[in-house]
């Protein structure tokens, strides 16, 4: 959803705001401007299209502005064009948002009244022309701003700079993210941490309600609602300050065509990163987690709440922790949650799994449950997010930062916690005997190994993708614990090769979903040996016996010859484990089918990283 940055100090503006912009064009990429201080007026350069379109049409050489604000957009209100683009401006005020405005509508009619005249479709523009409105009744331009702010509904990431304050910028946060990078007498302001990881680690993550005031040597943190009155005076605070543990390179390519094959080949390290801390003693999490042993015993249920690949990582969690904890789960989509009657009843553990832990319907599922009641985790991958400062623990994952739009190694992150949790629960509960639980353990200390395995299909992967360039639709199946992974396979193909595909699990195909299958019809069986083998064998035969060409991802490729048409090896493990390795090469089906097809894999056609709208 939109990315943001800002900057101030001896640097070329324009050169930090165009990287930090392209370090945050996964956020957004229909349409990309700059705002920055020119002499005594405002420059601005802004087009649609992407970030290497915004730097074909800047000056040559960029002029030496030392102060300035960017803009990457996903569009929400307006068509993606060059006059929707941000910065918005008017009477020397410039302003780029991430969030949406709801009450512009009404601004705006008001504003037209009273003579203003809007050059956009946005949302956005309301805001440099309230303030131009009360600059007009005489307001100096700092209350104006201050007292404009206050009249908007909704969610806003803002920055703003003027020429009525020369040599300032402005960070504005309500409910999308901001964060404030500190450098040596420079300030740096964006939507997420990698835009300014080159320059800076060390973050403060701005609250709902604050400014950042932010010159070349200084840094003001303020609340725009003082105790003197909204819009009033400043009610100054000390801003914290965190040292981030993520390094610039994190966030590149290093040689990688695309960032998610490399987030792909990297799995096998974030999953080991993720669990190092708890692998010896999962039991520590709890502890850890402000989990007592009191609350584990009287536990009634688990609620989950999620999105997209993340909703997927809850489902495999269901089965984990149902299956070795024996405590009941819930998983809801999170968007579905907030608006629910919800029952939580008393002794419920609310989980919330977000990669980035801004998405707004999952922040808004955690609100609710802590309203009523409910002890909140989040399981997520970025320190210091809204989800991660909210709840009232944390177990992070520690993927790094995950760049490219369709989530994986966040993926395998996510359920290597949650497998440590369920075992944690089910030791903690005397549910899980320790035996079982040091073989399900040593099995996750092989995971990096069985990784590398399941990794070397690519080749036989980006083959059998080539064989799918006249696929118009595919089916995913999968059962238990392996089902979650049909959906994800099938979510990833969507997004990134834009091929219509479904995820069923496997018995209910005869239910419905069979109808839809022909010789045309791909179908992906996911079929690890155990327990449901010979049953997901009987579904193969079934949509074989309907002309269906099936590839199979299997660790038993020899029960499978002449049932399946392509088989896909991966390492055996334990049952409550095949999803780290069954993931993979659906991951990478996705990824090869996407750049067979001359897709953009890293920015695909309407979707953003981060949605913080809802
Ligand atoms: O940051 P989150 O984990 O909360 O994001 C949730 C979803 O938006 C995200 O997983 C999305 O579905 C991805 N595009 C999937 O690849």
């Amino acid at each position: 959803m939109c990315g943001i940055v800002g900057y101030i100090g001896g640097r070329s503006a324009l050169q930090v705001l165009v990287d930090g912009l392209r370090r945050l064009e996964y956020r957004g990429y229909d349409s990309a401007g700059v705002a920055y201080a020119n002499g005594g007026a405002i420059g601005i350069h802004k087009t649609r299209g992407r970030i290497d379109d915004l730097q074909n049409i800047l000056p040559n050489p960029m002029p030496e502005a030392k102060a300035g604000l960017g803009h990457t957009r996903w569009a929400t209100h307006g068509a993606p064009s060059d006059r929707n683009a941000h910065p918005h401006s008017t009477g020397g005020i410039a302003v780029v948002h991430n969030g949406i405005i709801e009450n512009y509508q009404q601004l705006k009619s008001r504003l037209i009244a009273e003579g203003h005249e809007f050059a956009s479709d946005t949302d956005t523009e309301v805001i440099p022309q309230l303030i131009s409105g009360y600059m007009r009744q005489g307001m100096p331009f700092e209350a104006a701003m201050r007292r404009a702010i206050l009249e908007l509904k909704g969610s806003y990431a803002l920055g703003i700079m003027s020429v009525w304050s020369p040599g300032k910028v402005f960070a504005v946060r309500n409910g999308s993210p901001l964060v404030v990078g500190f450098g040596q007498g420079e300030y740096f302001f964006a939507s997420d941490i990698p835009a300014f990881l080159p320059y800076t680690k060390k973050f403060s993550f701005m609250e709902d309600g604050q400014i950042f005031i932010l010159s070349a040597g200084e840094a003001m943190l303020e609340y725009l609602d003082s105790d003197a009155g909204p819009g009033k005076g400043p009610a100054q605070t000390v801003p914290k300050i965190v040292e981030i543990g993520w390094t610039a390179e994190m966030a590149e390519k290093e040689g990688y065509d695309y960032f998610m094959l490399k987030e792909i080949y990297e799995q096998p390290k974030t999953v080991m990163e993720t669990m190092r801390e708890w692998l010896d003693n999962p039991l520590d999490m709890l502890p850890a987690m402000g989990i007592t042993t009191r609350m584990i015993l009287g536990l009634r249920r688990l609620h989950i709440a999620a999105c997209g690949t993340s909703y997927h990582a809850a489902l495999v969690g269901k089965y984990a922790v149902e299956g070795l904890a024996h405590i009941p789960v819930e998983v809801e989509i999170a968007s579905e949650f907030r608006y629910k009657n919800l029952l939580i009843e008393k002794n419920s553990l609310f989980v919330s799994i977000t990669q980035s832990g801004e998405t707004a319907d999952t922040l808004a599922a955690q609100r609710e449950a802590a309203k009523k009641g409910a002890y909140t985790l989040t399981i997520c991958n970025v320190v210091g997010s809204t989800a991660s400062r909210e709840a009232d623990s944390v177990l992070y994952t520690r993927a790094g930062p995950e760049i490219g739009v369709a989530s994986t190694k966040a993926f395998t992150a996510q359920i290597a916690a949650l497998c440590l949790l369920a075992v944690a629960l089910g030791v903690r509960r005397g549910r899980l005997i320790a035996d079982e639980a040091e073989t399900i353990t040593a099995q996750l200390k092989k995971m990096p190994l069985l990784l590398e395995k399941a990794l070397a299909s690519g080749p036989r992967v980006k083959d059998i993708a080539a064989t799918l360039d006249d696929a118009r639709s595919m089916l995913y199946l999968g059962r238990g614990i392996n089902y979650p992974i049909a959906l994800e396979g099938a979510l990833k193909l969507k997004e990134i090769s834009y091929v219509h595909a479904e995820g069923y699990p496997a018995g209910e195909m005869k239910h419905g979903p069979i109808a839809l299958i022909d010789k045309r019809m791909p179908v992906v069986v996911v079929i690890p040996m155990g327990s449901l083998f010979e049953k997901t064998l009987s579904n193969i035969e079934e949509v074989k016996a309907r002309g269906a060409r099936v590839i199979a991802v299997t660790d038993e490729p020899a029960s499978l010859h002449g049932k399946a048409d392509e088989t896909i090896s991966v390492p055996s493990t334990h049952p409550v484990l095949s999803p780290f390795v069954n993931v993979i090469p659906l991951q990478m089906l996705a990824f090869h089918a996407g750049v067979l097809r001359g897709n953009d894999v890293d920015k695909p056609r309407n979707l953003a990283k981060s949605v913080t709208v809802e």
